[in-house]
């Protein structure tokens, strides 16, 4: 038996992301935080953030304008009263970002507005198309700077410690913190507060191809899920329209930016109808329609043709503009021998980000008494059933801050962690099942691309679901006997969420926003979020 090791701390924040590090700033107002983070602090998908954040700032924009587009790209599955509290709390948000000295792109006194698909306005504050970095950065240096929080890298989270875990076993849903992965030491390190806030980002690398970094394998929301926590609409896997293809690099961004400012998407040379922008024969916004749409069209043309990648040409704009709005996206393609200022881009569509997950209120509070939840593991309602460029980063900001700020007002209401029970560390380790690990994980991501991807099939998800049942058996069998290490904490929450993918995928017999299948083709006249329950 042993009391939580940070017994110190009030709250728990996992994740050093954009959402994680908005709510310990938030706490840390009054209270000692603990930030948890895999790997490293600045491991998560907020770093690699290129386009920007959306916000009304421009004279002629209106909130009204803003939560419209929001709620059409969600194809009306978003929650309205969501909608209107993150767009109404997205010019606060900024504000507080430049203060913490975020340098934000500027057009004389005004920051420089971008476009991008879904938007009826220039909405976008960016920071060249490297917007991710910075605000990370800034976080960060603020988080580092005070002294009220503790930031632990390399530690993986397990599990949610509940009532099941405590010395004398009470087995309610209350929440008193984690057990994590000393990645390091190889150590199960037992962390207790009083509040949890869950900030792990989404669960991109279900996929083969993803934007995502390298640790989005939905450990948040495999983590809420099995504590007994409600997730929704899973099957809201968003595919990015233009990963870069390239047989090296497989999962860098162009930025929506690109097609926002004139970049469009064109048949590649040496195919029938080489050159043709074929956008316009989809929609009337072509490029610029929203992120559904566009990467069904290409996952059309290039099924159509037996193209390997589509063409994303921004050349007939002046090379200093193209230099000047896009200088990080460049200079990578220069390095791969691409020069984007004289000719296209190939690109592929690919997982992006994750809309469903872990059910929150407008406060960020799960099911779980002492349990929060932000940014991309949650699902709070904005997005719905396709999220609108640039409205992710908000939601980290607005929810982040939602989630510290109903702790502290509700901090007298938070018991004390009683004793918890210590992790078994009597499980062996055996390096035989190591490769196997490696080789379920590539298989889990492969089928997933192949039968859950972007158009889907009843016989296909079945397929997945089958498969996903006997590896995790395998799995489960697993982390019973061997001592965990990160690949099998990833590899058991990366079978979990693939599971509530698909199950997600099955329950829901219409096509709608990013869940697009031939056997229900049709959207129903009523939207349904798709609620699971543990
Ligand atoms: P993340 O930033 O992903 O952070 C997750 C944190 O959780 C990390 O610190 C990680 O280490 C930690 N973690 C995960 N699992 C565990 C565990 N088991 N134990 C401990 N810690 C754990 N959105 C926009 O709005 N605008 C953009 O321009 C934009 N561009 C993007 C470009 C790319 C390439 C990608 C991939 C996404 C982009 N997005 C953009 C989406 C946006 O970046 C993310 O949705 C957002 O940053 C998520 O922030 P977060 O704080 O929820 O999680
Ligand atoms: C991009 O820059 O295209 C990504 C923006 C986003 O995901 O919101």
């Amino acid at each position: 038996m042993q009391q939580g090791l940070n017994g110190n701390h009030d709250v728990i924040v996992v994740g050093s992301g954009a959402a994680g590090l908005t709510a310990a700033l938030t706490l840390a107002e009054t209270l000692k935080v603990l930030i948890l983070a895999k790997g490293s602090l600045t491991g998560g998908s907020t770093a690699w953030a290129q386009g920007g954040i959306a916000a009304v700032l421009d004279a002629g924009d209106t909130f009204e304008d803003h939560i419209r587009d929001t709620m059409v790209a969600g194809a009306g599955l978003n929650r309205q009263e969501t909608v209107e509290l993150v767009v109404e709390r997205a010019p606060p948000a900024i504000e507080r970002l430049v203060k913490l000295g975020v340098p934000f792109n500027t057009d004389g006194n005004a920051l420089h507005l971008t476009r991008e698909g879904g938007h009826s306005h220039r909405r976008i504050v960016h920071v060249d198309d490297a917007t991710g970095w910075a605000v990370q950065s800034a976080l960060l240096e603020a988080a580092e700077a005070n002294p009220n929080i503790t930031l632990l890298p390399g530690r993986a989270c397990i599990d949610l410690i509940t009532g099941k875990h405590e010395a004398r076993y009470s087995g309610s849903g209350r929440v008193w913190g984690v057990y994590a992965l000393n990645q390091e030491t190889g150590r199960v390190e037992a962390h207790t507060a009083r509040a949890t806030v869950l900030a792990a980002g989404g669960a991109g690398r279900c996929y083969l191809f993803s934007t995502a970094p390298r640790g989005a394998t939905g450990d948040g929301i495999a983590m809420a899920w099995r504590a007994g926590a409600r997730v929704s609409n899973m099957e809201m896997m968003q595919f990015h329209p233009t990963c870069l293809y390239n047989l090296d690099v497989k999962n860098f961004l162009v930025t929506e930016a690109v097609r926002g400012e004139g970049g469009q998407l064109k048949i590649p040379t040496g195919y029938l109808g080489e050159g043709e922008r074929f956008m316009p024969r989809f929609d009337e916004r072509a490029e610029l329609a929203p992120r559904d749409i566009v990467a069904r069209a290409i996952d059309h043309e290039i099924k159509r043709l037996g193209l390997d990648y589509v063409h994303l040409d921004i050349s007939h704009q002046p090379p200093e503009f193209v230099r000047e709005h896009f200088p990080m996206i460049h200079e990578k393609l220069t390095g791969l021998g691409i020069d984007m200022t004289q000719g296209p881009i190939p690109v592929v569509p690919a997982q992006h980000y994750t809309c469903g997950g872990i059910v929150t209120d407008l406060a960020g509070r799960t099911d779980l008494p002492g349990l929060y939840a932000a940014g991309e593991c949650s699902e709070s309602g904005l997005h719905g059933a396709n999220r609108l460029a640039s409205n992710s980063l908000l939601e980290c900001f607005v929810f982040g801050e939602a989630a510290a700020n109903d702790i502290l007002a509700h901090w007298d209401g938070f018991d004390e962690p009683p004793p918890v029970r210590a992790w078994d560390e009597s499980r062996v380790t055996d390096s035989d099942e190591e490769v196997v690990i490696k080789q379920n994980w590539t298989e889990i991501r492969r089928f997933m691309w192949n039968y859950v991807g972007i158009v889907r099939t009843t016989k296909r998800l079945e397929r997945a679901q089958h498969r996903i049942a006997l590896l995790s058996e395998e799995v489960a069998e697993y982390y019973r006997h061997f001592r965990v290490g990160t690949d099998l904490i990833e590899l058991r929450n990366l079978l979990q969420t693939a599971e509530l993918i698909v199950r997600s995928a099955l329950k829901r017999r219409e096509s709608r926003g990013l869940h697009y299948t031939l056997d229900y083709p049709e959207t129903l006249p009523e939207a349904k979020d798709t609620v699971l329950v543990p």
